[in-house]
């Protein structure tokens, strides 16, 4: 059924447990994991990257809304990294229950007014603003530890951030990035994440991290522990469904039968970690 990232966050926190959000692109990606959902009794977070949102148009939102109310577990419609105050304000009118206003590569002044302004129109709609504070990095093995830790969220900032913008949900930066992790491995600030889960608890927000693709079974495990509530899965996805796509033959059909089973594999296995299996 179609529900409220509210709802399935604040379940999560009183659950000890965090929701996947998986990044979809077309109809099977969609499907892909609404099926696992179903199958492992699990909420679910369908997100929709404005490059998708590019290509994909109100139909690609449609779809979701309409693949969540006739799921029997509870999914919800949430925009994803929100750069540009056009999009997040077409992204009002088009159903989403939630969105990331993305002001992470702004300064902490004009991110808190890109944020502010955008989160009270948001909630005058009744949805769920998610905001980002410190600055996701690529993979980029060369980082000096000045630049590494320059882009962390700072957790005085934070709060001043949360009490400013009035946000739901905070996507921290504790060193996740998008896409793989270098050969190293990930670098997470565990103990910073503590810190601001006891000030997310404090405040009322859900805290996010961006990039959980890459981490393993025991670095995700630790986040939740230390208060991740929504985990955000793009590229594991991604390569799942492409790397089926490529290998299948020339059937069309069966191509893309294939490709939303491989997806749909991983997204319920990513269920399985997050804690998020059974809850629904
Ligand atoms: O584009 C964002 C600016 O930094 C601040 O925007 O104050 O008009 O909401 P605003
Ligand atoms: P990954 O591609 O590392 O899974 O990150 C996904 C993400 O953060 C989407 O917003
Ligand atoms: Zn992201
Ligand atoms: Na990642």
């Amino acid at each position: 059924k179609l529900s409220s990232t509210k709802d399935l966050l604040f379940n999560a926190e009183k659950g000890g447990y965090a929701v996947g959000a998986f990044n979809v692109y077309n109809l099977e990606g969609v499907e892909a994991v609404v099926a696992a959902a179903e199958e492992e009794r699990s909420p679910a977070i369908l997100q929709i990257h404005p490059g998708a949102f590019k290509q994909g148009g109100i139909p690609l939102v449609a779809c979701c809304v309409s693949a969540a109310e006739q799921a029997c577990v509870p999914i919800t419609v949430h925009f994803d990294h929100g750069t540009s105050k056009q999009d997040l304000v077409e992204a009002l009118e088009l159903g989403f229950d939630s969105l990331m206003v993305d002001g992470s590569h702004l300064s902490f002044k004009e991110n808190v007014l890109y944020t502010k302004f955008v989160s009270s129109l948001a909630h005058s709609k009744g949805m769920l603003v998610e905001a980002e504070l410190g600055r996701l990095s690529g993979t980029e093995d060369d980082l000096t530890v000045e630049d590494y830790e320059a882009k962390l969220t700072d957790i005085d900032q934070a709060q001043e951030f949360i009490d400013a913008t009035g946000i739901d949900a905070l996507a921290v930066c504790i060193g996740n990035v998008h896409g793989k992790y270098p050969a190293s491995g990930p670098n997470l600030k565990l103990d910073l994440l503590k810190d601001l889960h006891t000030l997310s608890l404090k405040k009322g927000v859900f805290l996010v991290l961006h990039g959980a693709s890459g981490l393993s079974e025991e670095l995700i495990k630790d986040c939740i522990e230390r208060g991740v509530r929504k985990f955000n899965v793009n590229t594991e996805v991604r390569k799942a469904f492409m790397d089926s796509l490529s290998s299948s033959g020339k059937d069309l059909v069966h191509v893309m039968a294939s490709a939303k089973e491989a997806m749909k594999a991983v997204v319920a296995e990513k269920m399985h970690l997050f804690g998020s299996a059974g809850k629904a």
